[in-house]
């Protein structure tokens, strides 16, 4: 997906709240698998989040969990504050029943983020999404930019 650019008056809107999350092993980006998903430190991506958010008007809080009550915390909060998500629920996404219930009751956009393309990965599991029913949009295999292109999606919504 190619993003056309943001138009002025988008970055101008008044500040908006946007969940940025991120679920297991997300926190070992640049050491983990770096052939798959690169080097750029998880520290690193959620500063170019808050940076990409903050162009295109949008506050962004960027968290990462190993913990899945604490994800379902996350996004139960973003469906009683009606804030949109981008998610990105790494392993979760194939199998987790409670991150889709969780995602079912979302109010604002969702929209899903996986740095590589798990459906082009040869792991039968990875081609299952419990996030994608409930998803406006989802952004895969574009490693860190898709986090950017998700949040320019969330800014047009
Ligand atoms: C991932 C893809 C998932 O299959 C995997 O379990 C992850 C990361 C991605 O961003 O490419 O941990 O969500």
């Amino acid at each position: 997906m190619t993003a056309p650019a943001v138009p002025e008056e988008l970055a101008q809107r008044a500040s908006r709240r946007v969940l940025v999350l991120n679920g297991p092993n997300l926190g070992r980006l640049g050491r983990r698998q770096p052939e798959i998903y690169g080097f750029t430190t998880y520290d690193e991506l959620a500063e170019h989040c808050v940076g990409w958010g903050r162009d295109l008007g949008l506050e962004v809080s960027c968290r990462q969990t190993n913990h899945e009550g604490e994800m379902l915390d996350w996004l139960n909060e973003a469906a009683d504050s009606e804030f949109p998500v981008v998610l990105n629920a790494a392993a979760w996404t194939h199998y987790s029943w409670a991150v889709f219930d969780a995602c079912a009751q979302l109010v604002a956009p969702l929209v899903e983020v996986h740095i590589s393309d798990p459906q082009q990965r040869p792991e039968e599991f990875r081609h299952t999404s419990v996030v994608t029913p409930y998803a406006a949009a989802v952004i895969a295999g574009y490693g860190i930019d898709g986090y950017r292109m998700a949040l320019e999606h969330l800014a047009r919504a």
